[in-house]
């Protein structure tokens, strides 16, 4: 038996509902303007917004924990959610505020209706600005850990291209700041360290029942043999561990968007690299 689409938790009919269960998304690429290459790892809208339809309902609470430009903090005033993001950057919380408001423009007379913020802080102190047990769902995207154990200069700008794609990908200096609280600066284990203090706040923020959601990609570790490394599979470990249960696993198919690279060839085979995971955490009832 089917409900009245405003019956069910996230507003969805049962037709939308099915439509929208495929566990492969190949359909949310959304064109990138001028400001999503002032920052360079943004995720598209169209993924943001269909997250938030599907795991929340009008009104809800959404946080991003690692907002850069705002991207789930203006689908949530997009979708009529509430939408809280904590960012480290300074001038991204700058250029998250002025999108958020442009969009707050276009949809409400009333700016100030509804909050929307990205505050300037460490994901880690995010227990400063949210209560317990009041977000419905978190969705973010980590920075990608630094795999780059190297000194500085032997990363410069003047450097000599690898001829192997799989090998110059390892000599990229990464697009992240210089701080040190800058999640893209910590090694891997430490990366997961201290994700795991911003898993274990979050789930105390998080509501009965509410989701968590991580977009992440897993990556070969260049300077270790091309040893691939299972992010998505150590983030789900890091959410059991916290005390979240693992609600689901979908694949974000990326193949439309990346260039298929020559990677190893002619000696070792390697796949290139072209989808992200979406890794589903729901907080239990007891905890
Ligand atoms: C992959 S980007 C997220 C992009 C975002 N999903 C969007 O569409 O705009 C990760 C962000 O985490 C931020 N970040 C890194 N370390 C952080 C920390 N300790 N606390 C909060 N944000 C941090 C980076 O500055 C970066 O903007």
């Amino acid at each position: 038996m089917t409900m009245p689409a405003d019956e069910t938790f996230n507003g969805l009919s049962a037709k939308e509902w099915t439509v929208l269960s495929k566990n492969v998304w190949n359909d949310v690429s959304s064109p990138r303007q001028s400001h999503h290459l002032l920052h360079g790892a943004t995720f598209p809208a169209a993924l943001a917004e269909r997250v938030l339809s599907l795991y929340s309902g009008r009104g809800d609470i959404v946080f991003d924990p690692f907002a850069g430009i705002g991207t789930t903090v203006i689908a949530a005033a997009k979708l009529d959610r509430v939408g809280v993001g904590i960012e480290l950057q300074e001038q991204f919380c700058k250029l998250a505020s002025s999108l958020i408001d442009k969009e707050k423009m276009d949809l409400f007379s009333n700016k100030e209706s509804v909050r929307h913020e990205v505050i300037c802080d460490d994901a880690r102190a995010l227990d400063k600005h949210l209560y317990s047990n009041s977000v419905q769902l978190t969705l973010s995207a980590p920075p990608y850990p630094n795999l780059d154990t190297r000194p500085p200069k032997a990363k410069g700008p003047g450097r000599p291209r690898k001829s192997d794609p799989l090998e110059e990908m390892s000599e990229r200096v990464p697009a992240h700041s210089l701080r040190q609280d800058d999640f893209g600066n910590f090694g891997y284990p430490m990366y997961l360290e201290e994700l795991k203090t911003v898993f274990r706040k979050v789930l105390n923020v998080t509501r009965e029942g509410g989701y968590s959601i991580w977009v992440v990609r897993d990556q070969r570790d260049t300077y270790d043999g091309a040893r691939y490394i299972p992010v998505h599979a150590d983030i789900i470990n890091l959410g059991l561990s916290t005390g979240w249960r693992h609600h689901d696993l979908i694949v974000w198919d990326q193949n439309d968007q990346r260039r298929l690279m020559l990677l190893g060839y002619p000696n070792v085979f390697y796949s290139n690299l072209n989808c992200s995971y979406l890794v589903v955490f729901r907080k239990p009832k007891d905890k």
